[in-house]
């Protein structure tokens, strides 16, 4: 059984080991860490970044975890804005455990946190074009194809929310 659930400070080593064992995996489609990242050093303060984000309601840090515990995919809400009632979605699933359905739990998690903590509106979710498994579990999760491309590359989704 796999579970989501919120990002602590004591993941540092857990997901130092997630996050370089899956490097070229991520590199491969979205965008690269700099190289201070992979360090314990870089993941505590990479930890302490997102935690303050999560004190200050802009961020959302999620790991999911298989049954011994272990790190093996992260959903984030980033750039939460309350006023605008919006943020951005982003998850990444180990290689070794795509394929089962973690990433549509991550996401899934990511909009009951949205609607129930956050009181959001909308999501939006930035994926490259031939990210085609990515685009898969964001139409799954009823997310559509925005109209123009957001950053270079990269296309947008986004998401209604029902209050
Ligand atoms: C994209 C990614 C998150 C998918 O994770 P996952 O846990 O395998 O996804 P799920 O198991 O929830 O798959 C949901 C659906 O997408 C399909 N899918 C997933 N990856 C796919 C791929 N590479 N090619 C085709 N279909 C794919 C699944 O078959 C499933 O389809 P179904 O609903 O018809 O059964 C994972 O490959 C990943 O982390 N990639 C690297 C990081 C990344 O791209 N993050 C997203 C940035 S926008």
């Amino acid at each position: 059984m796999h579970r989501v659930r919120e990002l602590r400070l004591t993941d540092a080593a857990a997901l130092l080991a997630f996050e370089a064992d899956n490097r070229e995996w991520f590199e491969s489609h979205i965008e690269a860490r700099n190289e201070a990242f992979y360090s314990l050093r870089g993941v505590t303060a990479h930890i302490h970044g997102y935690l303050q984000g999560l004190a200050g309601g802009t961020w959302h840090p999620f790991v999911i975890e298989d049954a011994g515990g272990a790190i093996v995919g992260r959903a984030n809400l980033k750039d939460i804005d309350r006023e605008g009632r919006t943020a951005q979605v982003g998850y990444r699933v180990a290689q070794a455990a795509c394929g089962q359905g973690l990433a549509t739990l991550g996401l899934k998690h990511l909009i009951r946190e949205a609607q129930v903590r956050w009181g959001l509106e909308h999501l939006v979710a930035h994926v490259f074009a031939d990210n085609v498994g990515s685009r898969k579990v964001l139409l799954g999760c009823g997310f559509v194809a925005g109209a123009a491309p957001s950053h270079a590359g990269e296309d947008r989704f986004v998401l209604r929310l029902q209050r």
